[in-house]
């Protein structure tokens, strides 16, 4: 932590210098093979860290701001709409948008009206109604590789499993396919800051006619939902807040599945003796989701605080941006015995992977089954499922740390 001669002017004057961190919490993150353990290290030092600049979270910008580094102090902010607030900055401000992200920008009352909307379309029985679908999905994607013994997990299954699943939901043309994960990839893992930019710019050209489109003639029951609500009781929603709602649903539903299945699955490839439980003991396997989605919790937040206040003994004005790490809160050793062990048997399997409070994660329910299923179909067909000698997983670190390259290989089962 900064020393009080060291103090610099990103250190604004009623911010302790002893919780200055001047660390970059990307780098940092991302300098050993795995950054969950890496983040870890963080726990050591203050519950509240001022830094220079980390720009994580949906619900927050970029620039200096608050790192709470405790479980227990997320849950706090994300549950206090009065002092904490999402969406101050907007996220499509990168690409000269004024509009915000429906409902995630949002804070109350709008939030619950714009939220009611998309409600029943993620209920349980709609995703019961979604399983087989999701089922199918999964299984015509490994088929692809069902014979071999070996693939590049993360591009012949990862990557595509939450994008085909997208666009049936969203009923777009499975044609599409090629466009989205360009897109996806352009957008979160940009070679330059214009290939980001103009990522997101084409997402926002394709969805502006999809919208056109549907508004006329809507393809899947979640489309017909959304262009025939009524906000409010009150009226129809404008063609704006239908876009900014499939947006919304396109960076939510895509990136989080993707990195999720590709930590569980880095993680499974080191931890044989799980893969067998699973295997042996199917019924499993939602603890086991569990436990992997609160040891991996792969997305972040933040807010903006929007009153000042005193925050556990710590001076926070408004306009400050407020960073809820969700794989610091996965590894908190104030929440979790040994949290960096993956343990399916550990008392509670509580957790904030998707986030909590008011924004918690509305496709909750959705990458739970997905999650399921790909447990489900992927441990009875691959035995000894690991990661080539010598081969080793790429990732990124950022909003969502995910994943990019995961070799594996496996004995197939039943040859
Ligand atoms: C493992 C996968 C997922 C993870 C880890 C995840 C994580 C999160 C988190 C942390 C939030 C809260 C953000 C905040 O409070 O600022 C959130 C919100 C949200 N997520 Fe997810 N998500 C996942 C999958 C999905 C899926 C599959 C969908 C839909 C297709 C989805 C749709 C949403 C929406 C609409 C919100 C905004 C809710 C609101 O503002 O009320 N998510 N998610």
């Amino acid at each position: 932590m900064a020393t009080t001669d060291q103090v610099q002017d990103w250190i604004p004057e009623h911010v302790p210098p002893e919780l200055a961190w001047d660390g970059d919490y990307h780098g940092f993150a991302a300098e050993t093979d795995d950054p969950f353990l890496r983040v870890g290290e963080l726990h050591a030092g203050p519950d509240i860290l001022w830094t220079r600049q980390v720009g994580i979270g949906l619900g927050s910008s970029g620039g200096a701001g608050w790192l709470l580094t405790r479980q227990a102090l997320m849950r706090e902010v994300l549950f206090d709409t009065e002092h904490f607030v999402s969406g101050q900055t907007g996220m499509m401000s990168t690409i000269g948008i004024d509009w915000k992200l429906i409902p995630l920008e949002y804070n109350p009352p709008e939030h619950q009206l714009y939220r009611k909307v998309l409600e029943p379309f993620f209920s349980p029985a709609s995703i019961n109604a979604l399983d087989g679908a999701v089922r199918q999905v999964c299984d015509e994607l490994v088929e692809g590789f069902a014979s071999r013994d070996h693939c590049e997990f993360i591009g012949e299954f990862a990557e595509k499993f939450p994008s085909h699943i997208f666009l049936d939901l969203m009923g777009m043309p499975r044609e599409r396919l090629g466009d989205f994960l360009a897109w996806e990839r352009g957008m979160l893992r940009p070679k330059t800051p214009e290939q980001g930019v103009e990522a997101m710019r084409a997402i926002l050209d394709y969805l502006e006619g999809f919208v056109r489109e549907q508004r006329k003639n809507p393809t899947s029951p979640l489309m017909k939902g959304i262009v025939s609500a009524r906000y409010n009781d009150e009226r129809e929603l404008t063609e704006t807040e239908i876009l900014s709602t499939c947006y919304l649903l396109y960076i939510g539903g895509l990136d989080t599945v993707f990195s999720t299945i590709g930590w569980i699955f880095w993680h499974l490839a080191q931890d044989p003796s799980l893969q067998d439980r699973l295997r042996d003991n199917p019924e499993e396997i939602p603890r086991a989701v569990e436990e992997l989605l609160r040891g991996f919790g792969a997305a972040s937040t933040g807010r903006v605080v929007i009153k000042d206040l005193e925050f556990h003994g710590v001076q926070m004005r408004a306009g400050e941006n407020v960073h809820c790490s969700l794989p610091l809160a996965s590894r908190d050793p104030d929440a979790y015995d040994e949290p960096h062990r993956i343990d399916i048997d550990r008392d509670t399997l509580r957790h904030i992977s998707f986030g909590t409070g008011t924004h918690t994660c509305l496709g909750l329910r959705l990458a739970r089954r997905e999650l399921k299923i790909v447990l489900e179909s992927l441990l009875p067909r691959f035995a000894n499922i690991r990661i080539p000698k010598g081969a080793n997983h790429a990732f990124h670190t950022g909003s969502v740390f995910g994943v990019d390259r995961l070799p594996l290989e496996w004995e197939l089962i039943g040859d």
